[in-house]
């Protein structure tokens, strides 16, 4: 299921144009990081994925349905959006209650979301803390639950505003984890982040998007190479590439293995 933006602009009511001519095509399973500096519009650009938010000028399909014509808690059926605050998206007592919700919601039998609300619960290691309130968990594993939430919906599309901000290194990788399988599910993954590194080593293209418009969209090797045009929108490249550049390498590495591989060479 593609999504296909056009031409898409959109104006808060107090008159901020947010989004000012962004198209953007992301294909069926592809894992794509929307980077850029603090208000450059990645917020309003993901909720506009979920009908959340509505173009004010131009279109967004999700696969065969242009948002403005299905309500929200139809396309939630297609596109997960894990809120960046998961106080502003959870609200049941127990946490089984809560990643249950989102899959019930959906109208299936008991069963399948039964099935559906234990995947994801194994898949954020949450199997053990099924009877807690969310709210007498840490707020790493609230983050958690808030992705096992959405995971158990089992949309074809799964957003994630900067999923990473806030935690340790644990969770960081439990989280590169949950990618990782929704990339082996053919899943398409969006996440929105600040974080470079974890946009490195997780995602293979990158948008980067400055006051409202894409500066950069490609391979994320190829996006990450651009310092010069990344600074525009205060976006550095990971340490580890720059490190790469310093030494003098040609190509532009990305993560560890290639650092290793290419001083090997
Ligand atoms: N509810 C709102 N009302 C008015 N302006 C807003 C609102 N939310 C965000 N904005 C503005 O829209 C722009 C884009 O914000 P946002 O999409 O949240 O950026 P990002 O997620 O990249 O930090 C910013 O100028 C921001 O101040
Ligand atoms: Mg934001």
């Amino acid at each position: 299921m593609n999504i296909e933006i056009k031409s898409l602009h959109f104006a808060y009511p107090d008159g901020t144009e947010a989004l000012k001519g962004i198209s953007l095509t992301i294909a069926s399973g592809e894992q794509i990081a929307i980077v850029g500096q603090n208000g450059a519009g990645k917020t309003t650009l993901a909720r506009h994925l979920n009908g959340l938010l509505k173009p004010s000028g131009g279109t967004v399909f999700v696969g065969d349905w242009e948002t403005t014509q299905h309500p929200v808690a139809k396309l939630a059926a297609r596109v997960g959006y894990v809120f960046q605050n998961p106080d502003e998206q959870l609200f049941s007592r127990d946490v089984l209650t809560e990643v249950s919700f989102g899959p019930r919601n959906l109208g299936y039998a008991k069963e399948k979301v039964d099935a559906l609300a234990q995947r994801a619960l194994a898949l954020t290691e949450l199997s053990e803390k099924t009877e807690v309130n969310p709210y007498d968990l840490s707020p790493t594993w609230r983050k958690m639950v808030a992705l096992a939430s959405i995971i158990a919906m089992d949309t074809p599309i799964v957003v994630f505003d900067e999923p990473t901000t806030g935690q340790d290194a644990a969770n960081v990788a439990r989280i590169a984890r949950v990618v990782a399988e929704l990339k082996r599910e053919g899943k398409t993954v969006i996440a929105i982040t600040h974080d470079i590194d974890f946009c490195a080593e997780n995602f293979e293209r990158v948008v980067a998007l400055s006051r409202g418009q894409i500066l950069l969209d490609g391979a994320t090797r190829d996006v990450l190479g651009q310092e010069a045009v990344l600074a525009q929108t205060y976006v550095e490249p990971p340490q580890l590439t720059r490190l790469g550049k310093r030494l003098g390498l040609k190509e532009t590495v990305v993560n560890q293995e290639e650092l290793l591989q290419a001083l090997k060479k």
